[in-house]
């Protein structure tokens, strides 16, 4: 998720670029760049980190004037963060600059063509081979270069484009990634967000798929990709600028838990190889042979990044048949642990700066163990120590409670495992191709679990005067369990705890009382019968149950008193979907209470200290 603006107008292009980056960092801040149209010149200007360093860059190294422009804030993809991957990117002869925000899956055959007809790369960006296809393709107009190069791309894009070739216009399209454009009086503007537009206008179209704008001073044309007009109505925006970051909703962790359906899109994109029944790691260096010298597989991590371990490590064991456990980093780095030259120990990691889990990393390569590393954030301390990297491309997580780091996470976990199983011959056709098909429907199936928000308002909202409550749930009901509890207890300040549901009679039993709130998580069918057993448990000693389930499974309707369905998806993918309900819970009743949903007390995003 990276920030794009584009400027064409009477005024002078740069301190509106600046001030539109300025409103997107918080899609992306790990690097910033500008390109100006100014006498015949594409003058750009980029750079590695906060966009004070562009700012700063700038100062020394001045742009002298221009009336059109582009800009771009990073969240890098593909290529660690730097100058030279900063964006825009540039062709060989500077003739053209391009600004992205999405992932060409094809970037590495393009980039292999182009090489071999004489072009020369500059970054490791997939963007870059845009730039050097509008110099293969243009001949006179770019609207119609860009239509020749946008129908060589798969993947997901929004491209912003100029050209010294013609100074007054650029031209922005649109394909999964977001773009809108803003209408003024002799300027006109686009950007991926409408924060950026706020100060200049808040009349804007917002471009849909496979559209194209020609931004002009005094136009601006909206097309097909084929060139046929597109009728477009306007939308007046109404809200401030705090609203309009947050995309309308009050908390940021309300938009990533929306942002889910998108961030499990952009985790498996380009990833899942249907035909072949098997799952692409575009740079994992871990080979299929790697992965059959296997012995055992670790999961290190913390918090909620620790349960998609917990997740990953049943997977593993059930699709590659290979020993694997998820242990907690601050007690895997103390505890001696028996790890060596054949055992594979996985980071998981939404920063990559937890400091806890880079420990554990060092602790594992002291003893020859093999690393990788699920992780958000691209060039982190813990992608760049653990060398080979799953990135789960979730996009900025700005709330100190994750959420879509979480979902990414598990779907990530469930490619890992899904590729190790195809690789040791313990996962068949028939059944990867059950997985690869449950995958690909994750983002819609999200999109449908998301949908009965609304009902979950009141249940969450009644859990806010609660002094305790226990999840409960078997296997990777368990596993979700242990998600949920931790949401409500980081958020809404309110004790909770999840235990494995056959523990009930083991003790934890004896706390339900009247009243006692309990949330039970069943998507499992071969758990279930077990599971709604321990349901009729509780509700005989007067619990209140929400249960969440599998919709296929709902016979506990008459036992509960909530009962949440969630879509029917292979079972070791139900996580994905069955947290999502215990995520808006812990939200609502934390919002019942008036607490701080962003930055919970006594917690920060990143624990980079010990
Ligand atoms: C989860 O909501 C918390 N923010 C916290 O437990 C977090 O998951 C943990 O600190 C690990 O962070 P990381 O994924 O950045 O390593």
């Amino acid at each position: 998720m990276c920030g794009i603006v584009g400027y064409a107008g009477r005024r002078q292009a740069l301190p509106i670029l600046l001030d539109g980056l300025r409103r997107l960092e918080y899609r992306g801040y790990d690097s910033a760049g500008v390109a100006v149209l100014n006498n015949g010149t594409v003058e750009v200007r980029r750079a590695a980190g906060r966009l004070e360093n562009l700012v700063e860059r700038l100062a020394q190294d001045p742009i002298p004037g221009g009336q059109v422009g582009i800009g771009h804030t990073r969240w890098a993809t593909h290529g660690r963060p730097s100058d030279v991957n900063a964006h825009p990117h540039c062709d060989c002869s500077g003739q053209f600059a391009v600004v992205h925000n999405g992932i060409i899956e094809n970037h590495a055959a393009l980039r292999r063509r182009l090489e071999d007809t004489g072009h020369r790369f500059t970054s490791e960006t997939d963007t870059e081979v845009i730039a050097h296809l509008l110099e293969a393709e243009y001949d006179g107009d770019l609207a119609e270069a860009v239509r020749r190069v946008v129908a060589q791309l798969e993947g997901a894009f929004a491209l912003v484009i100029a050209t010294r070739r013609e100074p007054g216009r650029i031209v922005a399209v649109r394909q999964e990634s977001p773009l809108i454009v803003g209408l003024g009086r002799d300027e006109n503007f686009v950007a991926s967000d409408i924060p950026a537009l706020l100060p200049y206008t808040r009349r804007i179209h917002v471009l849909e798929n496979g559209e194209m704008a020609d931004i002009r001073a005094d136009r601006v044309t909206v097309t097909d990709w084929n060139g046929k007009p597109v009728q477009k109505a306007f939308i007046d925006v109404t809200w401030d600028a705090d609203a309009a970051e947050k995309g309308g909703y009050p908390h940021f962790m309300l938009k990533e838990i929306h942002e889910q359906p998108q961030a499990l899109a952009d985790a498996l994109r380009g990833r899942l190889d249907p035909d072949g029944a098997r799952v692409v790691f575009e740079d994992l260096s871990l080979t299929p042979e790697d992965a059959r010298r296997l012995r055992q597989v670790y999961f290190v991590a913390c918090g909620t990044a620790y349960h998609a371990s917990l997740a990953a490590a049943l997977l593993t064991e059930r699709l590659a048949g290979v020993p694997a456990r998820a242990e907690i980093a601050s007690e895997f780095r103390y505890r001696d642990p028996l790890v060596d030259e054949h055992t594979l120990v996985v980071a998981v990691s939404q920063s990559g700066e937890t400091i806890d889990t880079l420990s554990a990393l060092r602790a594992a390569r002291e003893r020859g163990a093999r690393l990788l590393g699920i992780v958000n954030v691209v060039g982190s301390s813990i992608a760049r120590d653990c060398g080979d990297v799953i990135y789960t491309r979730a996009g900025p997580e700005i709330s100190v409670a994750s959420t879509k780091a979480y979902t990414t996470q598990l779907a990530v976990a469930a490619l890992l495992a899904v590729y190790l199983g195809r690789a040791r011959g313990t996962l068949g056709d028939h059944q990867a191709r059950e997985l690869l098909a449950g995958l690909r429907d994750l983002p819609e199936l999200a999109r449908e679990t998301l949908d009965q928000a609304g009902e979950l308002r009141p249940v969450g909202e009644a859990l806010a005067q609660a002094r305790d409550l226990y999840y409960l749930g078997r296997g990777l009901d368990w596993v979700t369990g242990m998600e949920g509890q931790l949401k409500i207890k980081e958020i809404a300040y309110i004790h909770a705890e999840a235990y494995p549901a056959g523990e009930l009679k083991h003790g934890p039993l004896a706390l339900i009382e009247d009243g006692s709130p309990v949330v039970v998580v069943s998507t499992q069918p071969d758990l279930h019968r077990k599971t709604a057993s321990n349901v009729q448990e509780v509700k005989a000693r007067g619990a209140r149950v929400i249960a969440v389930v599998r919709e296929d499974l709902d016979d506990l309707g008459a036992e509960v008193d909530h009962l949440i369905r969630i879509p029917r998806v292979h079972p070791f993918l139900t996580p994905v979907l069955a947290v999502m309900p215990l995520q808006l819970l812990a939200y609502y009743a934390a919002a019942a209470r008036g607490a701080d949903i962003d930055k919970p007390r006594n917690l920060a995003k990143s624990v980079t200290v010990e």
